[in-house]
């Protein structure tokens, strides 16, 4: 099995991809920006591409037909889970409501969360999010978030690659048990550092969801899941 990158060009996703099988490629992940374009190529989807209207693995189904499914928000449960965390009765904090906050939501949901606030600089944008789901996800803006405990602290904005974080007042991180960045790098981020700081026990990059979720990618290809410790290691020392 060959697994490599290929980037493709802004405008040529689909060309890409043709280009892939036509070469003999029978699968793929598939990452920004292309993951909605991803789920437009698909000719078949599965329940959680649909409901995260976002494609981060293809692959040719015995008929020959392109299938797109979504392992992201698989590979976050199973990394708060090697965290740690009970997902069963949790209330969640979502920071965030661009593409990798919409993947999450259900999958959370389904693993027990029982109520989860979407909050977003743009309060718009989180309301449409939580318009998919019932009253258990509830949408604010960031300066408006509900006073209520909420166990796990998700950061899904994008803020961590400009070194920054999300304004929030400090009085939410009473009681969190983890403070969870989907971003990663060598050092811990912004967003952690300061949860790190105000008290809350457990911080987490988004390391180990990205492994999670090709580890997710690779059982849907190859019928095994791979065990993510030993990479997560090796990667670690590679980012230092
Ligand atoms: P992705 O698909 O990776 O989530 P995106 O769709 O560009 O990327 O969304 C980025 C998210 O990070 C958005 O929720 C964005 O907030 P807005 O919707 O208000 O733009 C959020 N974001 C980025 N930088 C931020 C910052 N400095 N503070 C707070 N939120 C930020």
């Amino acid at each position: 099995m060959q697994y490599e990158a290929i980037l493709a060009p802004l405008d040529g996703f689909a060309d890409s991809w043709r280009d892939f099988v036509a070469g003999g490629g029978k699968g793929g992940n598939v990452t920004v920006p292309f993951k909605e374009q991803a789920y437009q190529l698909a000719e078949v989807l599965s329940a959680r591409a649909q409901q995260a209207g976002a494609v981060n693995t293809l692959y040719l189904n015995a008929q020959g037909q392109l299938c797109g499914d979504n392992t992201d928000g698989l590979g976050l449960v199973a990394d708060l889970t090697r965290l740690g965390i009970s997902l069963a009765g949790c209330t969640v904090l979502l920071l965030g409501a661009g593409g990798a906050s919409r993947g999450v939501i259900g999958p959370l949901l389904d693993a027990g969360v029982t109520y989860l606030v979407v909050a977003n600089r743009t309060v718009s944008k989180a309301q449409a999010i939580a318009a998919n789901f019932d009253s258990r996800v509830q949408a604010c803006s960031l300066q408006a978030i509900p006073k209520q405990t909420y166990r796990l602290l998700i950061n899904a904005t994008s803020s961590g690659l400009a070194g920054e974080r999300p304004d929030i007042d400090i009085k939410h991180l009473n009681g969190c048990q983890l403070a969870y960045d989907m971003v990663y790098g060598a050092e811990p981020t912004a967003f952690m550092q300061w949860a790190k700081q105000h008290g809350v026990p457990q911080q987490a990059d988004g390391l180990g969801m990205l492994l999670s979720q090709a580890a997710a990618a690779f059982n849907i290809w190859r019928g095994v899941t791979p065990d993510i410790e030993p990479v997560l290691a090796m990667l670690k020392l590679q980012l230092k």
